[in-house]
């Protein structure tokens, strides 16, 4: 079979892992299994912790495996029990020929799954689509790699940088289309976290909401960081999601906290003294900035000190992906790291 014919196939595969949830511990991960003429006869992917894996959920669609059979897959098949078993055994039981992979298991229980292949008479080829698929799932990647959860950083500014006006209102910088945007991101995290000056000053709900008002079905966890007391009627304390309030300035040992409690992928929501520590501390995996034609002016920059003081030690950020959003402009940025 060709590697054209592989590549398509894990097309295939990543477009089926997008139907797992985004949130969670777990990575989304699709599989599809050809026979050996290279036809899509089973296709799987992974619904979330303590549900089958990709590999086990195409394998479960076959009665019986063909002679001759490969299974395409988004990542390297796992190596460990944990709630379902290992993938390359069931891979190996049911008698696949050759596996297909894209991406390399970083995590150090669940690698080694190519090896046990390998050791099994099963061919192996890995790196298929692999920058595509370490895209797509480069929350789950970097969060294991750096033991800690990624942190994705957003606001809302006018074009010269103003999250708020002089009297502390921000509503609405960014438009509609922004809006719903951002909530549905919202919707694919595991914590949403701001700090109290947010909660004093907006009294925000932080859930995340469809346009019309409903509720996403996964709400992230609402962190609020900071010393201060809040209103015991605060929004943020409503029953429409879980609330933590931890009363501490150490972002580092807030996320090892929060990682410790299964968070892969926290979203920043600022406000600026915290957006700015993060920033700061070197913590942002990832800035998503929604840029309002507004002109504010004034002191309530979206970012303020990050003990810069020239030139050459500005933060370099690269934009990975822009867009027009309505009336605003869509930026995704990443820091250039050495
Ligand atoms: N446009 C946007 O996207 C956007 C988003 C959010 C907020 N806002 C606006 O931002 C304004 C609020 O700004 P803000 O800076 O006061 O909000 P903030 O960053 O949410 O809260 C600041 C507070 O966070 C706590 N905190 C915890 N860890 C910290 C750390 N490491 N460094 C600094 N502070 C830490 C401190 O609270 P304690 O004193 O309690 O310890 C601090 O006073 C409002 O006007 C709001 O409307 C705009």
């Amino acid at each position: 079979m060709s590697h054209e014919n592989y590549e398509s196939a894990m097309h295939r595969a990543l477009e089926l892992a997008l139907l797992g949830p985004a949130w969670g511990v777990n990575p989304q991960v699709g599989c599809v299994i050809l026979d050996a003429n290279g036809q899509i006869i089973a296709e799987g992917w992974h619904r979330g912790a303590g549900t089958a894996h990709a590999e086990v959920d195409a394998l479960s669609k076959l009665s019986q495996v063909p002679a001759g059979a490969t299974a395409v897959v988004t990542l390297e098949p796992c190596n460990h029990t944990g709630r379902t078993g290992p993938c390359a055994q069931a891979l190996i039981a049911a008698g696949v020929s050759r596996v297909v992979y894209a991406v390399a298991d970083p995590g150090a229980e669940s690698s080694q799954g190519a090896q046990t292949l390998r050791d099994a008479g099963v061919e192996v080829l890995g790196g298929v689509l692999e920058s595509e698929a370490s895209e797509q799932n480069r929350v789950w990647l970097t969060a294991n790699r750096l033991q800690r959860p990624f942190v994705t950083l957003k606001w809302a500014s006018s074009i010269d940088g103003r999250a708020a006006a002089n009297d502390g209102t921000s509503k609405w910088i960014s438009g509609p289309e922004s809006r719903a945007d951002s909530h549905q991101r919202r919707s694919e995290v595991d914590a949403i976290l701001v700090g109290t000056g947010t909660i004093l000053a907006d009294d925000a709900a932080l859930t995340a909401r469809k346009p019309d008002g409903t509720l996403f079905e996964h709400q992230p966890l609402r962190v609020v960081i900071g010393n201060r007391d809040l209103p015991a009627d605060a929004r943020v304390f409503n029953d429409q999601a879980e609330t933590m309030h931890l009363r501490t300035h150490s972002i580092h040992g807030i996320l090892a906290a929060l990682w410790a409690e299964g968070i892969k992928h926290v979203w920043v929501e600022g406000g600026p003294s915290v957006a700015s520590q993060f920033a700061r501390l070197g913590l942002v995996d990832e800035y998503i900035i929604y840029l309002a034609p507004l002109l504010i002016g004034g002191e309530r920059t979206a970012i303020r000190d990050l003990g810069i003081t020239s030139m050459p030690e500005a933060k370099r950020l690269k934009f990975v992906e822009m867009k027009q959003l309505g009336e605003d402009i869509f930026i995704r940025a990443i820091e250039e790291r050495a």
